[in-house]
């Protein structure tokens, strides 16, 4: 609980008795806030500009309430700043070490505002570097996975539905999905920041304020695009939060997806690509042992980002208008969430960074399944204009020929093809060769190798 100069909390004319012990510790939210002391500092300094410009308070004690300010924002860069439990949280703390420093004067600083919209200013102007520090991140993985690309454009390896062989593919246009994953998750973070460049400052506990206060101002000074619309709503709204806590969540569910698929393929039964030493770890009991466990605590962590959620999603859900104490934990949920999905896309390249391709597995594999079998039946449409369905049936027969005879379809002969349907000829049996495959898929979107080209250049404009 805050303290003013007596150390008494700034209520205890009203509340005689000190809070539970117990629960002074548990309200206590100084060890998570504390990390929006710049935020916190900053915002504080621009009200009181504000405050001061509007004539609500004196040059002399803007200037020692800025004094102060600029001492405890050094006292804390330096670590001589204690955080003292007993502060329910960063903003009392930061106003109590005022008081000691220039004395009653420090009591303006809290004129027409509340910590429910200081709270949020804090919060907001955080999450708005928060996201354009996962957006830095974004684009270094991105980079990583266009760097792979290029060296693998020719490297063919089957793609997979219901994870049965569909069609060759290259193994860059596979890995590119994921700079389209991660592009979209760039774009949700910067769509959020329409609503976090709302500012809070100056509604207030929730009915706004008697002051002749200009919102414009701080907006402005504060970087923010337009003072939120109603005081009610303000303090009540965690929708940002929400929407930040959900960015991750589909982010890392890109990262888990990517982590199972790399697990998968670098199974022994796979065994499509192999993961180097230094993200592998080994067995207590079986010597020969190289575990993907970077990829599974991938996969792990992103429970975590959904439990964030939706731990947010319940404590706002029935909550009635405006500030509860349930929403403190709002910050807890918030940092947990950007700390973990920094880390995990950190891992995921040192992953992207540490594999080695199995080429000669990735063809072997991309032969088997008969996975050339649509572009026979697409040849077929074109060559002898059969509708499609006709061409199904007749490419279905000739799968089931070779799966008779334990042939792949490229080891077919003529007659053979022949006895299936008469019109087909020996250049039916070049359909069944991976790299035309690949090659023919030229629709926009499509694996041909000179689409994938163009894509890459394309990706690269915007990292
Ligand atoms: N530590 C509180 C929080 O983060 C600050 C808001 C306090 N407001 C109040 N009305 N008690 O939510």
């Amino acid at each position: 609980m805050s303290k003013n100069k007596n150390n008494k909390p700034v209520w205890s004319t009203r509340i005689k008795k000190n809070s539970s012990s117990l629960f002074a510790k548990v309200g206590s939210s100084i060890n998570i806030d504390k990390r929006l002391y710049k935020q916190d500092i900053y915002a504080s300094s621009v009200h009181v500009e504000m405050l001061f410009k509007k004539k609500i308070i004196s040059l002399q004690v803007k200037n020692k309430i800025i004094w102060g300010l600029k001492k405890i924002f050094n006292e804390i860069n330096k670590k001589k700043f204690t955080f003292n439990n007993q502060s329910e949280d960063i903003h009392m703390s930061i106003e109590k070490r005022l008081f000691d420093l220039i004395g009653e004067d420090a009591g303006f600083i809290h004129t027409a505002r509340s910590r429910n919209d200081q709270v949020i200013v804090d919060f907001k102007l955080w999450m708005i570097d928060a996201s354009n520090d996962i957006i830095k991140e974004i684009d270094i993985t991105i980079k990583s996975i266009i760097k792979i690309a290029e060296k693998n454009i020719y490297t063919i390896m089957p793609s997979f539905t219901h994870l049965k062989n569909a069609q060759p593919i290259s193994f860059a246009h596979y890995i590119l999905a994921y700079v389209e994953m991660l592009n979209r998750d760039k774009k949700r973070f910067l769509y959020n920041k329409e609503s976090l460049l709302q500012n809070p400052l100056g509604v207030a506990a929730i009915a706004g304020t008697s002051f002749d206060i200009d919102r414009e101002f701080t907006t402005k000074k504060l970087k923010f695009k337009n003072p939120t619309r109603n005081s009610v709503d303000t303090v009540s709204d965690r929708d940002f939060v929400l929407d930040f806590l959900y960015s991750i969540s589909v982010c890392s569910n890109h990262i888990s997806r990517f982590a199972e698929e790399f697990i998968l393929w670098n199974s022994d039964a796979f065994d499509l690509i192999k993961l180097k030493d230094k993200v592998v770890t080994g067995s207590s009991i079986m010597p020969q042992k190289k575990n993907p466990d970077t990829l599974e605590y991938l996969r792990g962590k992103t429970g975590h980002a959904y439990g964030n959620l939706f731990s947010m999603l319940t404590i706002l859900k029935g909550l009635p208008l405006s500030y509860f104490k349930d929403l403190q934990d709002d910050k807890e949920l918030a940092f947990k969430s950007f700390d973990q999905i920094k880390i995990s896309l950190q891992i995921m390249r040192e992953v992207l960074n540490n594999f080695i391709v199995n080429k000669k597995k990735m063809i072997q594999l991309a032969e088997t399944g008969y996975t050339t079998a649509t572009d026979l039946a697409d040849y077929i449409v074109r060559e002898h204009k059969y509708p499609f369905r006709k061409a199904y049936l007749v490419t279905s027969k000739i799968v089931n020929l070779a799966e008779q005879k334990g042939k792949k379809l490229s080891e077919l002969t003529v007659p053979e093809i022949k006895s299936i349907d008469k019109n087909l000829n020996e250049s039916a049996l070049k359909l069944f060769n991976l790299e035309n495959s690949v090659k023919s898929k030229k629709s926009y979107g499509g694996t041909s190798f000179e689409n994938i080209k163009k894509m890459i250049k394309k990706y690269k404009k915007h990292v």
